[in-house]
């Protein structure tokens, strides 16, 4: 099928290169000529493992192409996607000007019927904007709006892109009609023949609620684990055992139950922002998210209390940090909880440096005073406390004896608890872990 995908940030960008290697033909468009040019050219405008392959491969192909004229993408598109950006505005609601955008750009250039596809995260009831959208601008040109409207929200994580698209655990789709429906599983029927999972096919009010609803339950997930890490904390309690034992219960089960920085990102931090808003308009207070954003922030502030606790001053401090990712495996530092981090310890007057894989050029033109290490050797070496803000693989892999050797205090804050503690301790390194009865330095004195 012929497909125009509008948009070609993560989410875009991963939906244009899996439905070609699905065998669709693809044009993925998007108004950023500068972004579009290097696509063209096989560079890519973030850091996705094995989205540049598969992007080359699929370009090479003949079944990717890009440009930034509706005109070449547009025109005989039977489905053409929404995923465009939706910032938060000040009040909390999500800014859905670029989606409106999207949708008059189809209304102007489609020639027959087009089912228009949102995948942007949007609020519930979007769908019946977008279609009003349509028709007014079908209207403005003098005829009537024969186009369609689907939800076919998008549950991919960074990191793991290509992989939660190739092979999501179920696919959504929300249609008012037969016609939208028919034409969305024929879509979608490649990759339902080479990968088992449920296709839950709904209305388009039910859809756009179900990604608001799961975004806003693992981060509630998440923040409920936070909390019960500071119980833990002031018990005298391990919350990673704790949590292990509560994961065995399929009820429950043990994915986002990690305790730790909480969480930060391009999704969680602005869909529950906007969940709790769109419930509000509504008439629906819903207070729960309101406390996962409190319990979230709350989790930020864990690492500076304790490298206060172990070091006492900051201020003639040099503290190294270990990543600044909001997560591994992306160069994303949107909303990343090691930025506010860095942001306090700077404040207190510590002199901080910082480290990561592949985010580093990201936080130059926030943190121009703060020192990018290149290697973790030169970020550790002399420092008196190291921070460990992003469990990337390369950190996790570290010999303990080479931390020891490289810090000139042995104080250790892990704020992921990927490290083993145990381990660490043998080397004579007091280590703070989230959700663990509190450390001293040099106990006995
Ligand atoms: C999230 C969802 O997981 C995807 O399903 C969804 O499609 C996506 O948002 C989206 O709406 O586009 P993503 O933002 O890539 O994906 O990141 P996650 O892997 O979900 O992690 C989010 C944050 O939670 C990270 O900061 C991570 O460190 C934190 N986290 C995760 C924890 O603190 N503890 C955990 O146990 C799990």
């Amino acid at each position: 099928m012929k497909v125009a995908v509008i948009g070609v940030g993560h989410v875009g960008l991963t939906t244009a290169a899996c439905l070609a290697a699905d065998g669709h033909e693809v044009v993925g468009l998007d108004d950023d000529e500068a972004r579009i040019d290097d696509l063209q050219e096989g560079a890519m405008p973030f850091y996705e493992p094995g989205l540049d392959d598969l992007v080359r491969a699929e370009a090479k192909a003949g079944r990717l192409r890009f440009s930034h004229e509706p005109a070449e993408a547009i025109p005989g598109a039977e489905v053409a996607f929404i995923c465009v950006g939706t910032p938060t505005r000040a009040d909390g609601s999500p800014d859905l000007s670029a989606v409106q955008r999207a949708a008059a750009t189809v209304a102007t250039h489609a020639q027959s019927p087009t089912v228009v596809a949102e995948k942007s995260t949007v609020p519930v009831r979007t769908g019946e904007r977008i279609k009003q959208a349509l028709a007014l601008e079908a209207q403005a040109q003098g005829g009537a709006s024969a186009h369609e409207v689907v939800s076919n929200p998008e549950f991919l994580r960074e990191g793991t892109a290509v992989e939660d698209t190739l092979r999501p655990d179920r696919v959504v789709v929300g249609a008012d009609t037969e016609r939208a429906h028919a034409v969305m599983r024929r879509l979608w029927q490649p990759l339902l023949d080479r990968h088992d999972c449920p296709y839950v096919a709904t209305d388009v009010r039910t859809a756009e609620l179900i990604k608001h609803a799961s975004n806003a339950f693992l981060a509630t997930k998440i923040s409920f684990i936070n909390s019960v890490a500071r119980v833990c904390e002031r018990a005298g309690a391990d919350v990673e055992t704790v949590a292990d034992a509560m994961g065995h219960d399929p009820r429950i089960g043990r994915a986002f139950l990690n305790a730790g920085l909480g969480y930060g990102g391009s999704c969680f931090p602005k869909d529950v922002q906007a969940f709790l808003h769109i419930a509000g308009d509504l008439g629906y207070d819903f207070g729960l998210l309101r406390e996962t954003e409190r319990v979230n922030r709350e989790a930020r502030l864990w690492p500076v209390a304790q490298l206060r606790r172990l070091l006492w001053n900051l201020s003639d401090k040099t503290v190294a940090v270990l990543g600044v990712a909001f997560k591994p495996g992306t160069d994303d530092v949107r909303a990343a909880p090691a930025l506010d981090v860095i942001e306090e310890l700077s404040a207190e007057g510590a002199t901080v440096r910082i480290h990561d894989p592949v985010a580093l050029p990201n936080v130059r033109d926030r943190f121009p005073e703060v020192t990018r290490a290149e290697d973790v050797t030169s970020c550790l070496d002399g420092a008196h406390a190291v921070l460990l803000a992003t469990e990337w693989d390369e950190y996790v892999q570290l010999p303990p004896a080479r931390l020891a050797q490289l810090l000139a205090y042995p104080i250790v804050v892990d704020a992921r608890n990927a490290w083993d503690a145990d381990a660490l301790r043998a080397q004579g390194l007091t280590v703070a872990r989230v959700g663990a009865p509190q450390v001293e330095v040099l106990p006995g004195l």
